[in-house]
C-alpha cells in the first residue's frame, strides 16, 4: 500500500466531485479513442507511449531522452515557489518604478531559491493513470494580477511567480510523459493593458526564454512559438528564433507558446489564406476541408495529430476559453480551477489529469 498513492487518489476524486464535472508563424510551418470513466492507476506497467514519440510529419521517433534524473525527494517549499533565473536583458525597457521594484525583488530571491530541473515532481508517472493521460495538455495561465492583488504586491511580481509555476507544469509534463503543452503566455487582446504592464510582459517572455534555453535543450523540450509575430520587438523575436532553433531535435515534451496569439484573429488570417489562393486560381474553394483550414492555423506548429488539447487547464477561477484555440478545442476536456496560477502545483496539475482520466471522450458518436 503506498500512501502517497492513497492520498493522491483522495485528492484527485476530491477535485473531481468539485468540479462536477507556427510555431512563429513561418518559422516552424509545422484521434482518439473513448475512455474509462472510472479514475484507476496502473502500477508497474510500461507507458504506452514511453518508448515513442511523433515527429511533425507524423512518423514515429524512437529518441529515448528522458527528463530529469529519477529521484525521490520532494521539491522543498521554496523550490516550489522559487524564481527563475533572472537577469534583465540588456536594452530593454523596465516598466514603471514599482514593476521594477518587484523585479529587484525577484531577481534577489531567484538566486536562492531557483528550482532546479533535476528535481522530479513528488508524485511520480506511476502514481497517475498512464493508460488514461492526455497526450496535449493547453493551458491558460490566469490569475497572476489577482494573487499580486491579493497579496499587495505589483502584478508584475504575480507574472515572475508565474513563470516559476510554469517551469513546474514543464517538468511535471516531461516527467508524465505527456506530448505537448500549450501555455497562452500573452493574448491578442492583452495588448490593451497598459504599457508598462505589456513591457514587463514581453520582458519576462525573452529573459525567460534566454535564462532557461539551457535547461529546455538538457532536458529534450522542443520549443515553438504560435502568434503574430509581427507584433513583438526585435529582442523578443530574436530569443524565440534562437529557443526554436536550439531544441528544433528535441523530442520529449512540446512545449508550444501561444504569444500575441488570439484564435478568432488566426481564424480571420487562415480564411484570408484561403480565399487568397481561391482568388489566385490554386485552390477550388470545394477543397476547401476542415483539415485544409486547420493547416492553415497557427497550430500547425504541431504534428497534426497533436494539434487539438485533449484536456484545457484554466486556474484563476474563470469559466470561458478567452479566444485561446477555438478551432482546436471543439472536443477538448475542459477544466477550470479557483487556485491563481502562480499557487497553481504540482497536486493541482496531478489533479486535473485524474480528473481528465475519468472523462469518456464519445467526440459526438453514442458511448
Ligand atoms: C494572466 O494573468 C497571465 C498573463 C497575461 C501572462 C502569463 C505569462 C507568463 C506567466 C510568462 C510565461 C513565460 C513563457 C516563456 C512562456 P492575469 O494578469 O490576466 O491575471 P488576472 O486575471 O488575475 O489579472
Amino acid at each position: 500500500m503506498n500512501l502517497r498513492f492513497g492520498c493522491l487518489q483522495d485528492r484527485v476524486m476530491r477535485a473531481a466531485s468539485l468540479l462536477g464535472a507556427s510555431t512563429v508563424r513561418g518559422l516552424h510551418p509545422g484521434a482518439s479513442s473513448s475512455r474509462d470513466v472510472t479514475v484507476r492507476t496502473v502500477r508497474g506497467a510500461a507507458h504506452p507511449r514511453a518508448a515513442a514519440s511523433v515527429d511533425e510529419t507524423g512518423g514515429a521517433d524512437s529518441s529515448g531522452a528522458n527528463v530529469g534524473a529519477k529521484s525521490k525527494r520532494a521539491p522543498t517549499a521554496a523550490e516550489r515557489k522559487g524564481s527563475w533565473r533572472l537577469g534583465a536583458a540588456p536594452g530593454r525597457r523596465q516598466g514603471s518604478a514599482v514593476e521594477r521594484r518587484a523585479l529587484e525583488t525577484a531577481s534577489t530571491t531567484a538566486s536562492t531559491s531557483a528550482p532546479s530541473w533535476k528535481d522530479e515532481p513528488a508524485i511520480g508517472a506511476l502514481e497517475l493513470d498512464e493508460a488514461h493521460l492526455p497526450r496535449h495538455v493547453a493551458v491558460i495561465m490566469d490569475g497572476n494580477g489577482r494573487w499580486a492583488t491579493e497579496r499587495g504586491v505589483a502584478v508584475a511580481e504575480g507574472h515572475e511567480r508565474g513563470v516559476d509555476t510554469l517551469r513546474t507544469i514543464v517538468r511535471c509534463a516531461g516527467a508524465w510523459d505527456l506530448s505537448a503543452l500549450t501555455v497562452y503566455a500573452f493574448s491578442h487582446e492583452n495588448w490593451r493593458r497598459s504599457r508598462n504592464e505589456v513591457d514587463h510582459l514581453m520582458n519576462l517572455l525573452e529573459r525567460t526564454l534566454v535564462a532557461e534555453l539551457p535547461s529546455l535543450v538538457e532536458e529534450g523540450v522542443k520549443v515553438t512559438v504560435m502568434g503574430d509575430m509581427g507584433m513583438i520587438d526585435d529582442g523578443l523575436r530574436a530569443a524565440i528564433t534562437n529557443a526554436v532553433d536550439a531544441t528544433a531535435a528535441n523530442t520529449k515534451l512540446r512545449l508550444n507558446v501561444a504569444l500575441a496569439y488570439g484564435a478568432r484573429q488566426d481564424i480571420v488570417a487562415a480564411a484570408r489564406m484561403l480565399a487568397t489562393e481561391a482568388a489566385g486560381g490554386l485552390l477550388d474553394p470545394e477543397d476547401i476541408t476542415e483539415d485544409l483550414l486547420g493547416e492553415h492555423l497557427a497550430s500547425r506548429t504541431l504534428p497534426a495529430d497533436l494539434r487539438e488539447p485533449d484536456l484545457l487547464v484554466r486556474p484563476g477561477g474563470e469559466r470561458r476559453v478567452s479566444n485561446f484555440l477555438l478551432w482546436e478545442l471543439a472536443y477538448t476536456e475542459l477544466y477550470f480551477a479557483d487556485v491563481m496560477w502562480p499557487e497553481f502545483g504540482e497536486e493541482d496539475f496531478a489533479a486535473a489529469l485524474g480528473w481528465y482520466a475519468g472523462r469518456q471522450r464519445r467526440f459526438g458518436a453514442r458511448g
